[in-house]
């Protein structure tokens, strides 16, 4: 990609505006964490690694100018800013696991005063910074492997460069292939409410070279009939210790579709993003949102003023839907309960 999807600079958190593509290519510069806050929840920067990476440097804004006091007050402050960055988003666990990590950096490090404190915390979201750009490329690599020289790979919502730090989950899987030599084309839907298909995917994959053909959520049935598509490859938020995940709102019924047209389904997320601690996809948080994504878009009305509606940002696939779960660590097949725990416990 030729983009960064956020950078950490001395003025502060720089996202890609991504309400504002494709028509805009425009960097928001966050410096409080009421600004990371704000952004998170109006998905100027979203997809789960993203969310994790711009949580972590968040954190740290809330710490800059605190530097020069008692430990004490940095800790509570520390303390403070990380609750309430944890109530920006409640479905991509990495919001939650780089925030936790950070807190177990400045833990490990209790006997620094506060400048050698934020020190620490500043390496911390470097390093998780860095990991992601390491983990998509590695996962892709891993990814690439299921996919045939001439496959076409539908993807739903945006798992691309935009919702990582620069390569992607899905489309990382996508680039990989791209890049070992096989001809990939890409199928994304529109994924409605907020079209991150369209708006994002279809506009990442055109900047980086790789066919792309777009489709309303409603053509997959007949795009999979027709014979067009040889795979899905779709990102997660957080996916179960058994595999169940959850995804984009729409995933769900991609996944069953899938599975009727006999096409294989794959998740690619890093390992990040399995919550060992939700047994199921039912103890999942899942987000709803306005009702007014639904209600229209970019401000036009698409259906009567102030129409009933349900408005979940995310559905799960129960883990029999799926073939494989494509990690940083390797490729995870059924049982995906085993194979995910082996995963989790090589990674420590
Ligand atoms: O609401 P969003 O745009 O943050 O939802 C994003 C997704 O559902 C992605 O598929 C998921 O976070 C994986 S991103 C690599």
């Amino acid at each position: 990609m030729p983009v960064e999807t956020l950078r950490w600079t001395d003025g502060g958190l720089e996202l890609i505006d991504q309400t504002k593509l494709p028509g805009e290519l425009t960097y928001l510069t966050c410096r409080t964490p009421e600004d990371v806050h704000d952004a998170l929840r109006r998905l100027v920067v979203r997809g789960a690694p993203a969310i994790g990476v711009a949580s972590a440097y968040g954190l740290l804004l809330g710490l800059k100018d605190k530097r020069e006091l008692p430990k004490a007050d940095f800790a509570a402050a520390l303390g403070e800013t990380a609750e309430y960055l944890k109530t920006a988003r409640p479905t991509a666990v990495n919001l939650f696991w780089a925030i936790d990590r950070m807190l177990a950096a400045a833990e490990a490090a209790g006997e620094l005063e506060a400048p050698g404190l934020y020190a620490v915390l500043e390496s911390e979201a470097d390093a998780i910074c860095e990991e992601d750009r390491e983990s998509c490329r590695l996962l892709g690599r891993f990814g690439a492997e299921l996919l045939k020289d001439g496959d076409t790979v539908l993807t739903h919502c945006n798992a691309g460069a935009l919702a990582t730090v620069d390569y992607g989950t899905a489309l990382g899987v996508v680039y990989a292939a791209v890049e070992s030599g096989k001809q990939i084309s890409v199928y994304a839907d529109e994924t409605r409410p907020l079209l991150q298909g369209a708006r994002l995917t279809a506009w990442e994959l055109g900047e980086s070279g790789v066919p792309v053909t777009l489709i309303c959520d409603d053509m997959v049935a007949t795009s999979m009939a027709q014979g067009r598509i040889d795979a899905v490859v779709v990102g997660a938020d957080r996916i179960a210790a058994n595999g169940d995940t959850a995804n984009k709102i729409g995933t769900l019924g991609v996944a069953i579709l899938a599975q009727y047209y006999l096409v294989p389904f794959y998740i690619a997320a890093p390992l990040s993003t399995v919550d060992f601690g939700a047994a199921t996809g039912e103890s999942i948080p899942i987000e709803e949102r306005s009702p007014d994504e639904v209600r229209g878009f970019g401000g036009q009305a698409t259906a009567p003023d102030g129409v009933d509606v349900y408005n979940p940002a995310f559905d799960v696939t129960p883990a029999h839907m799926i073939n494989a779960i494509i990690t940083d660590r390797g490729v995870a097949r059924p049982p995906l309960e085993e194979s995910l725990a082996a995963l989790g416990k090589e990674d420590g």
